[in-house]
């Protein structure tokens, strides 16, 4: 049955990546770019390991990021730049292992591309080979020649402009990009991406009024973290988003679960039970 014009679409009616008739045995770039022109948005999450890769990959999320966000969320490092290419690489290569349809986007980390092209390619490849089927990196202009060099060579590049973590020192901390004189830039950078050949672009920490203008202007899918809701695509750090990493979350983040929470509580009911002398039971043994 389908909607009136004024209410809202049933979830079975949203148009899907995924979903009865649409499957798409590999969700490739090319669907992506599809899904803008249909006005159909959909969620991106990073992802690190082969529970959660293959949880998500089931779930329908059509992209993964294995984002150097992995330098605090996996690797305890207090900021991205710590994170080496040795590091993601195994990362990468389980999250490829353990999914069929999603598609695999890599992140380029601190120090791995940005002496040239030439050096962004050959980083760009060890990922491509680790199970890859894309890599993202951060900059907007400066780093059109890294991109067209990469896509170039048959890689799909993720273009990542705002506020780039990996600048954090250049950008003078974690602060909102975009607002007055700025748009402008962030914009030249928005085209700078996509003229150089990028599938895609995240935006971060950029104004909603800036991200929408951006995401009506380009060709691409926009992919927002904390950039309003009129992007094309959503991202968030999985830990964030599900509520595993504790401490005040980023404005732009919204928890849909406490696993924190669920996980301490099954800890602690497993050490009271070994304590208790109630686990393990007969039935966990062996006669
Ligand atoms: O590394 C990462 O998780 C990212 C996203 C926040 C976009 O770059």
């Amino acid at each position: 049955m389908s909607s009136s014009v004024n209410e809202a679409p049933a979830p079975d009616e949203i148009p899907s990546l995924y979903g009865p008739g649409k499957t798409v045995k590999r969700v490739r770039t090319r669907h992506l770019i599809e899904a803008k022109e249909r006005g159909e948005k959909w969620a991106m999450l990073t992802s690190y390991d082969q529970y959660t890769a293959a949880l998500f990959d089931e779930a329908g999320i059509p992209a993964l990021l294995i984002g150097d966000s992995a330098a605090n969320n996996v690797y305890g490092y207090e900021t991205t730049l710590q994170v080496s290419v040795e590091e993601l690489l195994p990362l990468v290569a389980a999250v490829a292992r353990s999914t069929h349809r999603t598609l695999i986007v890599a992140d380029l980390p601190f120090g791995s591309y940005e002496a040239g092209p030439a050096q962004a390619l050959e980083t760009a490849v060890r990922f491509m080979k680790a199970g890859a089927h894309a890599v993202k990196l951060e900059g907007g202009r400066r780093m059109a020649a890294q991109i067209r060099a990469l896509t170039g060579a048959g890689i799909p590049v993720m273009g990542h402009i705002g506020f780039t973590p990996q600048s954090e020192h250049t950008l003078g901390g974690y602060r909102v990009q975009g607002r007055d004189a700025q748009a402008a830039e962030i914009e030249a950078d928005a085209h700078a991406v996509a003229e150089a050949g990028a599938f895609a672009v995240v935006l971060e920490m950029v104004t909603s009024s800036v991200a929408a203008e951006i995401t009506k202007q380009l060709p691409i899918p926009t992919v927002g973290i904390g950039a309003g809701s009129e992007t094309d695509a959503q991202v968030l750090v999985w830990q964030d988003m599900a509520g595993l990493r504790r401490g005040k979350p980023p404005r732009f983040v919204k928890r849909y679960a406490d696993l924190a929470t669920v996980l301490q509580d099954a800890v602690k009911a497993y050490a009271d039970e070994v304590r208790a002398g109630e686990f393990p039971a007969k039935e966990h043994g062996f006669e």
